[in-house]
C-alpha cells in the first residue's frame, strides 16, 4: 500500500491531536447537562473518525448510522448521493451531531440533513474531519472541522479509492490512477 502513495497530507499524529481538540470542543459545545445526545455516522467513511472522536466526547450519547453513497466503485465523477441503509433511531427530541469524513461538494451533507431534520430533533449540528473550504457549499452548514484542505483526492483515515486505503493510517494523496483520481469530484 505505502507504495501507491504520492504524498502524506496529514499525519496520523497530527490527525490525532486534532481529534482530540476536537472532541473537546464538541463537549464543551454541549453542556454538562444531559444533552440527549445522538451522533449519526455516515457510512463507510466515517467510520475510524467516529470510533476515535466518540473516546473524547464523555457525555452519555446514542448512536445511529446512515450509508450514503456517492462515488460507488471506481466512480471517478458523484452520480448524486444515495441513502443506502437508512437510520433506525428515533431522533426526535435529541440533540443530533452528524460526523463525517470530509465535505467535498456537499451533496451528502446536504441529502443527509434534510433527511434529519425531517426526523424533528431538538437540534442539528455536524462534524467532518476535512472540508474542501474552497468547494464547499455555503449553504450545508459544518460546526466543527477537523482541516480545511485544498482540492486534492485524498485517501486514508477511512477515505477511499474503490473501498481501498480506508485503513491506511495517515490523510495522504494516491500515486496510482493518478489520471482517473484527478478528474474525480472536480
Ligand atoms: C464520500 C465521503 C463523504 C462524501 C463527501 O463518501 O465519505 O461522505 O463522499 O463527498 P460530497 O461532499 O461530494 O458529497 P462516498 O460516497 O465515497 O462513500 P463512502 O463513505 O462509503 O466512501
Amino acid at each position: 500500500m505505502d507504495a501507491e502513495i504520492d504524498s502524506i497530507l496529514i499525519s496520523r499524529e497530527r490527525i490525532a491531536a486534532r481529534v482530540a481538540e476536537m472532541g473537546g470542543q464538541i463537549a464543551s459545545a454541549y453542556g454538562d447537562r444531559d444533552p440527549c445526545l445522538t451522533l449519526v455516522a455516515i457510512l463507510s467513511g466515517a467510520v475510524i473518525f467516529l470510533a476515535d472522536l466518540i473516546r473524547h466526547i464523555p457525555q452519555e450519547m446514542k448512536l445511529a448510522l446512515i450509508a450514503v453513497s456517492s462515488y460507488p466503485g471506481t466512480s471517478v465523477a458523484s452520480r448524486g448521493p444515495k441513502i443506502v441503509r437508512d437510520i433506525e433511531e428515533d431522533l426526535a427530541g435529541r440533540h443530533v451531531l452528524v460526523v463525517d469524513d470530509i465535505l467535498d461538494t456537499g451533496n451528502t451533507l446536504r441529502l443527509v440533513q434534510e433527511a434529519i431534520r425531517e426526523h424533528g430533533p431538538t437540534s442539528l449540528r455536524t462534524a467532518v474531519l476535512l472540508r474542501k473550504r474552497d468547494k464547499a457549499p455555503p449553504e450545508v452548514t459544518v460546526d466543527f472541522v477537523g482541516f480545511d484542505i485544498e482540492d486534492v483526492f485524498v485517501v486514508g483515515y477511512g477515505l477511499d479509492y474503490d473501498n481501498l486505503y480506508r485503513n491506511y493510517p495517515h490523510i495522504a494523496t494516491l500515486r496510482v490512477a493518478a489520471p482517473a483520481i484527478a478528474s474525480r469530484r472536480s
